[in-house]
């Protein structure tokens, strides 16, 4: 007898838990493990950056052909360097140009009219700066 209704539980249990109200299943909480996009930012190239810097930062007071003529400079005194002048590019080393640029003009003796940008300053900014000397450089060549 016992057996019997032991028996007919175990059934009745794989059929509906033995009158213990239905499991509500283990819901596998999807856990999402797919990584969120660390797309390492590459972003653009260092010389990418610096002519971007330089339209946006420099193409105001010494031009788009770096002669010191942007539309900002009529209001500057002294001008704004041009850099397609021989005599200053033989003058000054990129050193001074870098310190110039990261600086301004105060920190090298020059007018403070030009201003500094210590934001590039820095071990990541590197390759941006060097190749912003370039522009510099190239305005000579
Ligand atoms: C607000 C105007 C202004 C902006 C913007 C500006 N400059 Fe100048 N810059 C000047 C002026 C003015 C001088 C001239 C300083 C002097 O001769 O005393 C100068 C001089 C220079 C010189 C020559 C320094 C020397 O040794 O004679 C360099 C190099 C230079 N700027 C680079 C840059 C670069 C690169 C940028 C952009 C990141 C820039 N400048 C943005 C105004 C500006």
């Amino acid at each position: 007898m016992f057996a019997r209704s032991a028996i007919a539980c175990a059934v009745a249990f794989l059929l509906n838990g033995c009158g213990k109200p239905e499991s509500t299943g283990t819901t596998t909480t999807s856990t999402n493990t797919t990584p969120t996009s660390t797309t390492a930012s590459t972003g653009p190239s260092p010389a990418a950056a610096a002519q971007d810097l330089y339209k946006t930062r420099c193409v105001p007071c010494h031009g788009e052909t770096g002669k010191g003529d942007g539309p900002g400079a009529a209001a500057l005194t002294p001008k704004p360097r041009n850099y397609t002048d021989a005599a200053w590019q033989k003058s000054v080393k990129d050193e001074d140009i870098k310190k110039t640029i990261l600086y301004g003009g105060a920190a090298v003796g020059k007018s403070p009219l030009m201003p500094g940008n210590p934001d590039l300053d820095g071990d990541d900014k590197k390759a941006q700066l060097d190749a912003l000397v370039a522009i510099v450089r190239g305005f000579g060549k």
